[in-house]
């Protein structure tokens, strides 16, 4: 049966399912004339309205600190006329009275649009704010409780926290305001196609879970590499740093959805509660190990596409002689029946030579090998994940190269999105129309937050109370491989060079 949407059924997939009505809602963006709800979260808005998947009533509350027109904020994007009548502009502060002016807002909103009072309040502040305006809401009438006839929802922006106390202490906060499931943390790296495709790869295809063990799996390495520096978040990114900025929560998500047991079903719970064990089998991280667990690189001054660039600490706003961390990596455990002794790295870094997430799955070589290869050392199995910006899933394998003999060559069966679908889908435009769903299974839960954090707590600590002080910069703009990461290989172990699949879509 074939099925299309159109203005009687708006409604859309909910993960991996059943097909769910978008309900009327009210959606308020607090942050609404910052960088965030303008890059990302109108566009996507406006998106999901093109194609008929937000409800067949809402509106866009923009709240923002600065005086300004509706006209104003929205002549910054391309927007169709449809999309700018349901969008509106108000200042207000978080204060009592700006919230009073806030639900006046909102009632005289929803009573003109005939809106029932559904609202997804959506967090893209400042992360100071979020524990004072959850509570604010909470306490100025918007937050219905979470069994009424309306619902209300809070889409809460990274960072969540800085370290496990103060992520438990915002959960406390926000929990003070709202339920658990009334709360949607959002990583944009779930929204992505190629994250989700992980658990589809894994999951629907039965020639790997026989496979995806530590009987046949040599290691597993994830790299989140970017090219981009500190741009002009400098105020935030020197307080955070790599390992907070995108292992805590990005690379994170990428490891359990790769290494978590099959959920017994297709629910939120179910498949978060999976990613769950998965962060409680992380072996802890110890400084002291031999070689180490985890090492730090910071960028120095080098060139990024031809272009001298400065280092990092000479880019503005950052401390002459910060320890904060721009590269990270890292050998981790997964000490379960299915993962012991299989060695998982994940490195991270910011001014690499390249942009690209990638993870690659390592398979063990053959008892005996038949042929001899000789010289031509063959490449082992591998299965690689191009997660961005190119999007693929790569086999590698050994092939005979014609001839007489047996020579051996290493070969690759490339699935290419681009070659099947059209993928351009910004991770944010599929996370606010689950919000809007009220579909949770690509948000984070707070045990999920929570584990996260207390597995890098330690070693977070350890860093902080050991400045980097002459040790960096230790790698210069521009570089594919900080040499400081091999400290953390095990001997036989490299990291692979992700390069050589940079054009193979
Ligand atoms: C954000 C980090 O969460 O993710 C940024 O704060 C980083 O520092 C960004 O650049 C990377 O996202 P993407 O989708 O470009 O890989």
């Amino acid at each position: 049966m074939s099925f299309s949407l159109d203005d009687k059924t708006r409604s859309s997939s909910n993960f991996f399912g059943g097909r769910r009505e978008a309900e009327d809602c009210l959606l308020i963006i607090f942050g609404g004339s910052g960088d965030l709800a303008k890059r990302k979260l109108f566009p996507s808005l406006s998106h999901l309205f093109m194609k008929k998947q937000m409800p067949k009533r809402f509106r866009v509350l923009a709240v923002g600190r600065k005086d300004m027109k509706t006209e104003e904020l929205l002549s910054m994007g391309k927007y169709s006329e449809e999309f700018r009548k349901n969008f509106v502009y108000i200042q207000a502060d978080y204060s009592p009275a700006g919230i009073a002016k806030l639900k006046q807002a909102c009632d005289q909103i929803c009573a003109e649009s005939q809106i029932p009072p559904n609202y997804l309040h959506y967090l893209a502040v400042p992360p100071e704010g979020y524990a004072g305006l959850a509570k604010a809401l909470a306490r100025g009438g918007l937050v219905h409780p979470p069994k009424g006839e309306n619902w209300s929802r809070l889409v809460v922006e990274k960072p969540y926290g800085r370290d496990l106390a103060s992520a438990i202490e915002l959960d406390e906060s926000l929990l003070s305001g709202f339920a658990e499931k009334q709360i949607y943390r959002i990583d944009h790296y779930l929204g992505k196609e190629t994250v989700q495709n992980l658990l589809v790869f894994r999951f629907a295809n039965s020639v790997f879970e026989p496979i995806w063990n530590n009987h046949y799996i040599e290691n597993i390495q994830i790299s989140g590499a970017e090219m981009l520096g500190v741009e002009d978040r400098a105020d935030y990114f020197d307080k955070s740093g790599s390992l907070r900025d995108m292992v805590q929560n990005h690379l994170m998500q990428i490891l359990c959805l790769v290494m978590m047991e099959p959920p017994v079903n297709l629910s939120a719970e179910a498949i978060r509660d999976e990613k769950v064990k998965v962060l409680r089998a992380l072996r802890p991280l110890s400084p002291m190990t031999v070689p180490p667990m985890a090492v730090r690189g910071q960028y120095g001054p080098g060139e990024i596409k031809g272009q001298a660039v400065p280092g990092y600490r000479q880019e503005a706003g950052v401390a002459p002689d910060s320890s904060t961390d721009t590269f990270v990596a890292l050998r981790l455990n997964v000490d379960n029946a299915r993962w012991a002794g299989v060695p998982v790295y994940v490195r991270s870094g910011k001014r690499m030579g390249r942009k690209g997430t990638e993870v690659a799955v390592t398979f063990k070589p053959l008892p005996h090998i038949l042929f001899n290869a000789g010289e031509q050392r063959s490449e082992p199995n591998r299965i690689v994940f191009k997660i961005q910006p190119q999007e693929a899933i790569l086999l590698e394998l050994t092939s005979k190269n014609p001839g007489q003999s047996f020579d051996l060559t290493d070969t690759s069966m490339n699935f290419c999105y681009s070659d099947h679908f059209d993928t351009s889908a910004d991770g944010y435009e599929r996370l606010l129309l689950d919000a809007v769903l009220g579909d949770p299974t690509l948000f984070v839960r707070s045990d999920e937050t929570e584990l996260s954090w207390k597995f890098l707590d330690a070693l977070l600590a350890h860093w902080e109370s050991h400045p980097a002080g002459k040790a960096f910069p230790n790698y210069p703009a521009g570089s594919n491989d900080p040499k400081v990461a091999d400290e953390v290989l095990l001997v036989g172990d490299r990291w692979l060079d992700f390069s050589k699949w940079d054009n193979v879509c």
